[in-house]
């Protein structure tokens, strides 16, 4: 059964709030600010539309948003917004200079890597992922990971495995994601995956890259 957070974007928006308390804007500003000047950007999983209501509004970027949720996507238009309904399952994802995905890879667990080539094939120069590691599902608390399974179902098909940060980084990694960074006090990690300037994906082995870590790799 889908999740009451998802029944309204304001009711998803105080549940992000809450969740993320002083770090709610740090998180969204982090992840917008390696969205470079000028590019078109599909926002993937979009929800709330909060990485352009409070990261991207003042940036001059082309932004579309893509959800499965009619709801979120009615709001978000009747706001002016540009969202689009897209089902990930099944549809491929429009064009863009940058793809990203915040807080929603966990959704397609166990088919999460062909989720991953679907935001690689539609990014014509960035990819940027961006994913909670550390989850209340996870808690040793067993009434606290129950709720947590139950506000965070958005849906079908939907799996009660979280990324551990360790199992996020491999598969990052293997798809060739090579900044890596913790950010919102360690409770998320963003990864960026760049093209080439001739558009060319860079080398998959993780060890021909420099691989770091903290707020500087992301520069
Ligand atoms: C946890 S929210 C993330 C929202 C936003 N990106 C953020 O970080 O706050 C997950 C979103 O993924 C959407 N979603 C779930 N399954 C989807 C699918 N198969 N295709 C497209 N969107 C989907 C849900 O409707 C929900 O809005």
């Amino acid at each position: 059964m889908i999740s009451p957070i998802y029944w309204h974007p304001y009711v998803y928006e105080l549940a992000m709030r809450l969740l993320y308390r002083a770090r709610y804007r740090e998180r969204i500003q982090a992840v917008a600010a390696l969205i470079p000047e000028g590019a078109r950007v599909a926002d993937v999983c979009a929800g709330d539309c909060s990485l352009y209501r409070y990261g991207l509004r003042d940036k001059s970027v082309t932004y579309t948003a893509y959800d499965r949720n009619p709801v979120f996507v009615r709001w978000a238009r009747r706001r002016g917004m540009a969202m689009e309904r897209l089902d990930l399952w099944d549809q491929e994802i429009p064009a863009a200079d940058c793809v990203v995905m915040m807080g929603s890879l966990y959704q397609f667990i166990p088919r999460h890597t062909g989720i991953l080539d679907k935001l690689i094939r539609a990014a014509r120069r960035r990819v940027i992922v961006n994913e909670p590691v550390m989850n209340l599902a996870q808690s040793p608390h067993a009434w606290i990971r129950r709720a947590a399974w139950l506000l965070s179902d958005a849906g079908r098909e939907s799996s009660r495995h979280r990324f551990t940060e360790g199992e996020l980084r491999s598969l990052l990694e293997s798809r060739g994601f090579c900044s890596l960074a913790l950010i919102a006090g360690g409770r998320d990690l963003v990864a960026v995956r760049d093209r080439d300037r001739e558009g060319r994906l860079p080398a998959a082995n993780p060890r021909e890259r420099r691989q770091k870590s903290g707020p500087d790799a992301l520069r």
